[in-house]
């Protein structure tokens, strides 16, 4: 058996359109398995579209799938055009968020906002009757990767519903931290269910991250990474991983970064900018992997480090080689 990757046969990405995607839509360029406002999740799942993809996948052509920016998850598995349900269920749509990091979002916008209340609000009538199956018979829930899962009611209002349907569920969340105390893990009883922490914290030092995220909350960021430390240390939690988006402001504390990321067991994931607020000038300032930039020799300099290569450390493709970030992946 030869390995592929798993996502078409495992795994689904629900969006607030009630679109479901077998991984991250941009990597599929929007090929969706169906509409959970317009059919069953059974017609979804092992419907037309969904073996179609499957079909071309099991023949090696990847026609439908992005390679070039995909995170490919793969394993040796039997492929076939039918699937039983998805193991691995990612809710990623949710921008709810507490601060502004000033790489991801420009200031709020009241229609937005508005815009998606309404859908989100659609996916919480629904959701019992589409995904109470779906999640009796998954073993992993994502969220969330599009905004703040704990400055959220929405999608906090989710993970009780989840844990509700199925109380076996692990999880796997992404943060800026901020919120992710130990007393709001265990109220809402996902302490014993947390199989993977991503914290966003892209500086070693306090007066750097103020500067990339407006009305952040540092000193409370590092107390709940203690904690999940702890939880990581202890077994309780397998995966702990600190991200850090490298840009002109922070790339002189990658090192230090990587340092704290050892101390605390976890991971330090360095990551490229890529352009998400369409400003030339934010690029210009921010992007210290464009040759042009005054800071890229010494980003060179700095990830020849060889804390760089050790296990507690993982640093992105695009940085590893410096290639030109593929623009029009977050053009949206
Ligand atoms: C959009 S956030 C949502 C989850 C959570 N709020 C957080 O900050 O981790 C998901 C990840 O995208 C990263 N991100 C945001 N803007 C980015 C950019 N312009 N370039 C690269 N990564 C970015 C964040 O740092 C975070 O690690
Ligand atoms: S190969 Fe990439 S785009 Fe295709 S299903 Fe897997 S992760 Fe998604
Ligand atoms: S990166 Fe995360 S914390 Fe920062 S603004 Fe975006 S969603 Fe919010």
């Amino acid at each position: 058996m030869s390995k592929i990757c798993k996502h078409p046969f495992q795994s689904i990405q629900v969006q607030n359109t009630g679109e479901i995607y077998c991984c991250c839509c941009f990597w599929t360029d929007f090929y969706s398995f169906g509409n959970i406002f317009e059919k069953s999740f059974d017609e979804i799942w092992n419907g037309e579209k969904a073996k179609e993809f499957r079909r071309q996948f099991i023949k090696k052509n990847y026609k439908y799938c992005k390679l070039d920016v995909c995170d490919a998850a793969l394993e040796e598995i039997e492929p076939s055009l039918t699937a039983p349900y998805p193991k691995r269920i990612e809710f990623s749509y949710d921008r709810h968020c507490n601060v502004r990091c000033i790489f991801c979002r420009n200031e709020k916008n009241k229609e937005e906002e508005e815009f998606n209340r309404n859908k989100e609000k659609r996916i919480e009538e629904n959701f019992d009757r589409v995904f109470t199956p779906v999640i009796k018979n998954a073993e992993f829930v994502e969220l969330n990767s599009a905004g703040e899962l704990f400055a959220s009611k929405h999608s906090m209002e989710i993970v009780k519903k989840i844990i509700n349907i199925n109380p076996n569920i692990k999880f796997g969340v992404i943060s800026n931290g901020i919120l992710f105390s130990k007393e709001i893990t265990q109220k809402i009883g996902l302490e014993d269910r947390l199989s993977s922490a991503i914290i966003s914290i892209h500086a070693a030092k306090e007066k750097t991250y103020n500067k990339l995220v407006e009305k952040g909350n540092f000193k409370a960021v590092i107390e709940n990474v203690k904690y999940l430390s702890e939880l990581k240390k202890c077994g309780k939690l397998n995966n702990l991983q600190l991200n850090f988006v490298v840009t002109s402001i922070n790339y002189k504390e990658m090192k230090d970064f990587a340092k704290f990321a050892k101390e605390m067991g976890a991971t330090a994931f360095f990551i490229n900018y890529h352009r998400q607020i369409d400003s030339d000038e934010l690029e210009n300032k921010l992007d210290v992997t464009l040759k042009s930039h005054r800071g890229y020799n010494k980003l060179v300099k700095i990830l020849k480090d060889p804390i760089f290569k050790e296990d507690c450390c993982f640093v992105n493709d695009y940085l590893k080689d410096l290639k030109p970030v593929y623009k029009s992946f977050f053009d949206w």
